[in-house]
């Protein structure tokens, strides 16, 4: 069988969830496990979490797979409906929805629930994606306020620059938020993993962490490590090959790497086919035997290279370890011009999860 796999570490997930707890000890946990929780799965890791005082998710199917999957806590739709016939399924599933245009007010006016639904209006702070502006957020909030359909209100708003302790705009689109609703007695949230960590005047009721609850850290140029988070995922494979290359000589498609000197290369089971990065430089760090070796080469689909050296002692059927505890996903971000984010959201259905209490 092939030997590309992600473990799942389940006991690290609990152990940052605990951090997020200490970092923001007045607010309530919004634990975010949209796109398959990060590619770690969204059953298994909300199964795990049951510390968590409600999941939020990207879109209905993925809230369907909780509800079918056992999950009882509260569950938020981030983006709400995309339909005015998924009402009955929220309806249905006891779902709770962000509200963030007057097409899905309508919508659900225009309704007829055997209940009646908790909302989370969005307020728009310049960060000029979903919510409402200052100038309609108040006629929203009224037409809800005046609806049987609806039973609670709460508010909510996203920043744009939040991994940048650098930027004022955190700042400014906080002040917005506030300005408009310092004297409404409702629950609100604001902060995703960035906010937790840089901004803690911004944790209001609920925190929203989705990164950090993976183990990586969401600021730029930062680790995991260093907020005593623990990465969840481990993503590993095999040496399948190994090649005696003579200086000048080169590897892969494209011979885009060429042999400084007499050296050894490992091949390895893994390719952009199971979510490498395909465009990961030479000299992306790979972990094999205790040490960091460089990549050799385009990324193909199912395989890649790496200099392990001429003197080297590695054999077919050694470990490798593409990120993980041994080898930050942040690093090997750096190497491939990304984000953490993509990396793990980017790990296809081909990789074999395999969750691990301990
Ligand atoms: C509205 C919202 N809140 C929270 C999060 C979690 O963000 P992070 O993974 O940076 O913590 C996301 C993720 O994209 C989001 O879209």
């Amino acid at each position: 069988m092939r030997p590309t796999r992600a473990i799942i570490h389940l006991d690290a997930i609990t152990h940052n969830l605990a951090m997020i707890r200490q970092m923001a000890p007045n607010s309530q946990i919004m634990a975010v496990v949209k796109a398959d929780a990060y590619s770690h799965g969204i059953v298994q890791v909300a199964e795990h979490l049951s510390q968590a005082d409600c999941f939020a998710v990207a879109c209905i199917e993925e809230a369907i797979q909780l509800r079918e999957g056992g999950i009882s806590q509260p569950i938020v739709l981030l983006e709400g409906y995309f339909e005015a016939e998924e009402l009955a399924l929220i309806d249905r599933y006891d779902l709770q929805t962000v509200i963030h245009s007057q097409y899905q007010i309508d919508w659900l006016l225009a309704s007829k629930l055997s209940g009646s639904l908790t909302v989370w209006l969005k307020f728009d702070s310049q960060m000029n994606r979903l919510g409402f502006n200052p100038e309609n957020f108040t006629a929203a909030l009224k037409q809800l306020e005046s609806s049987d359909q609806v039973s609670e209100i709460k508010l909510m708003t996203h920043f744009a620059c939040a991994d940048d302790i650098a930027s004022y705009k955190t700042e400014q689109q906080n002040k917005q938020f506030v300005d408009l609703t310092a004297d409404m007695t409702v629950e609100k949230t604001a902060a995703n993993s960035a906010a937790i960590l840089a901004w803690p005047e911004t944790h209001y009721d609920w925190v929203r962490p989705g990164i950090m609850l993976y183990g990586c850290s969401p600021l730029l140029t930062r680790h995991g490590a260093q907020h005593q988070l623990k990465p969840a995922m481990t993503l590993e494979s095999q040496v399948i090959a190994i090649k005696q290359v003579k200086k000048g000589e080169t590897a892969g498609y494209g011979a885009h790497w060429v042999a400084a000197q007499d050296t050894r290369l490992a091949v390895v089971a893994i390719g952009y086919g199971d979510g490498y990065p395909r465009h990961a430089e030479n000299g992306t760090p790979v972990w094999i035997n205790g040490r960091e070796v460089p990549l050799a080469g385009r990324v193909s689909m199912d395989m890649i290279a790496v200099d392990i050296g001429l003197d080297s002692q590695d054999e077919v059927g050694d470990r490798v370890v593409l990120w993980g505890e041994e080898l930050p996903v942040e690093v090997v971000a750096q190497s491939a011009n990304t984000i953490p984010y993509t990396l793990l959201c980017g790990v296809t259905s081909r990789v074999k999860l395999i969750w691990q209490e301990s």
